[in-house]
């Protein structure tokens, strides 16, 4: 392990990077008071699947950051000699009635990967967010060209998330994001999700799978068929805790868009470049989406880019059909974002990191199943390296922890064990409590293992915690030999 040099020792001007985070950062959804209180964690390094503190404390990156460093943090300088090479022949030039190399052999490289699911051309922008949201204006753009401007209604999921811009806002079902906004710029309905554990019909998956189509049916047509331009969904949906799609209902989606004229998107912020073990996780599902929007992956969290492909009749409009597509972002296909793209594309390649999530997938389901030993436990669902456990007050009932339950066990128990069993995760309750898991793709056995096992632990704590009960949760340092590792070292 190297030493930490003099801009890891944590003091500018006599200030800690700790005092300067308090004071002048703004946090992404962070209460800025509980993060002082608790702190103010930073960190300041990462290597292999780990992130180190300031404070010298070594963190599993759970997470992969925010379902983006599927690499780790291993291959920063490999990356960065790609975004050296770039910088210095051209670092910038606009996407605007011009190209550049980076851009375009970028988009020959992701259709040539999404070849199988008929994707032709692809615009690139800076964030998944953005990338949802131009795909909502080439959508609507794409209707009117076709003769159907009224078409301007959408479709969605309840809890997903898809952005927080104020048009990818509007599809997102999230309504504590939605309520300081509201009103929404899009006018959408939103749909059960694909969360077998909690819908009626969800212990048969054909029942499942016909109610949500039903339930998609009802909405178009109430919507007003000939009024909604564009279904958007998550392959796997993040948000309420990985919610694998039953058999047939992405293939059901499609037939629903066919029938009635609506574009149907794949939201891939999350699922691509390998999450579940595939380039994009559509091709497991049938669905044909017309367009698939991609972020995060794409360059394992080393810069901000994301973008959207669509097929060739997406395209035709504003390829062959005299339209322009009336939108812009100065960096959008920056020279920069896209060489690094390409360059972690070939690590992935080389690496053969869809390879390693398809082979450990079954392994880290299988440790993961174990946990339903914990009581709290109430369903473990997921797929690839993209994982959830949601939690409840009783197994048997499925009952429901009380908003005031969810917040001690997230955020006083669970946060704490985790914290000090090394591990960053993600605890939400933006549906029902759920803990997420997600690591690098690069993750080996033994990485998986440890995660598991600090979960166990923690929610074995947090179980002995809500029984008031003596009984000591297990020791990190106890557990078998092939699960330990570095946990919280001080
Ligand atoms: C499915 C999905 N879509 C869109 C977004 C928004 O991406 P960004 O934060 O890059 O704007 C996210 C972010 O997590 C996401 O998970």
């Amino acid at each position: 392990m190297r030493s930490m040099d003099a801009s890891e020792r944590h003091t500018t001007g006599g200030r800690s990077v700790r005092e300067q985070a308090r004071d002048h950062l703004l946090l992404n959804f962070t209460d800025m008071g509980e993060y002082a209180e608790a702190g103010s964690k930073v960190i300041v390094r990462g290597e292999g699947c780990e992130v180190i503190s300031d404070q010298g404390r070594r963190f599993i990156d759970g997470l992969s950051g925010l379902f983006c460093t599927n690499l780790g943090h291993s291959y920063g300088a490999e990356v960065g000699a790609a975004a050296a090479r770039q910088l210095e022949t051209l670092p910038f030039t606009p996407a605007w009635y011009l190209a550049h190399p980076a851009a375009a052999q970028l988009a020959e490289t992701l259709v040539t990967l999404a070849a199988p699911l008929g994707m032709q051309r692809a615009y690139f922008t800076n964030s998944g967010g953005e990338a949802v949201e131009s795909a909502w204006k080439l959508v609507r753009q794409w209707h009117a060209a076709n003769g159907e401007p009224q078409r301007t209604k959408a479709i969605a999921r309840k809890l997903a998330y898809h952005g927080t811009s104020m048009g990818a806002l509007s599809f997102t079902g999230l309504p504590d994001c939605r309520a300081p906004f509201e009103p929404m710029a899009v006018p959408v309905t939103f749909l059960s999700n694909t969360n077998a554990y909690r819908h009626p019909a969800g212990a048969d998956p054909e029942a499942f799978t016909r109610a949500l189509l039903e339930e998609a049916e009802e909405a178009i047509l109430f919507a007003g068929p000939e009024q909604v331009a564009m279904l958007i969904a998550e392959p796997v949906q993040n948000s309420g805790g990985a919610f694998v799609p039953p058999p047939g209902y992405w293939a059901g989606l499609r037939a629903l868009c066919d029938r009635y004229g609506i574009v149907l998107v794949a939201d891939e912020t999350i699922t691509a470049f390998g999450r579940v073990g595939e380039w994009f996780a559509s091709s497991l599902f049938d669905g044909r989406p017309d367009i698939i929007t991609f972020a995060k992956g794409v360059t394992a969290g080393h810069a901000p880019l994301g973008g959207f492909l669509m097929t060739e009749a997406m395209a035709a409009p504003f390829v062959t059909g005299g339209e322009t597509y009336m939108h812009g972002l100065t960096y959008s296909a920056h020279p920069l974002t896209t060489a690094i793209a390409s360059s972690v594309i070939g690590i992935y390649q080389r690496e053969r990191v869809l390879e390693n999530v398809r082979e450990l997938a079954p392994h880290f389901e299988a440790r993961l199943q174990e946990l339903r030993r914990i009581p709290l436990v109430g369903d473990v669902r997921g797929m690839g390296f993209f994982w959830a456990l949601e939690l409840v007050k009783d197994r048997e009932t499925k009952e429901l922890l009380s908003s005031e339950e969810a917040d001690w066990l997230l955020r006083k128990e669970l946060s704490r064990h985790m914290d000090d069993l090394g591990l960053l995760c993600r605890l939400d309750d933006r549906g029902e409590p759920v803990i997420q898991l997600s690591p690098p793709l690069v993750s080996d056995a033994a990485m998986l293992d440890r995660i598991v096992d600090i979960v166990g632990t923690a929610a074995e704590r947090a179980w002995n915690a809500w029984n008031g009960s003596i009984v000591p949760a297990a020791d990190p340092r106890q557990l078998p030999l092939r699960s330990r590792g570095k946990l919280g070292a001080a």
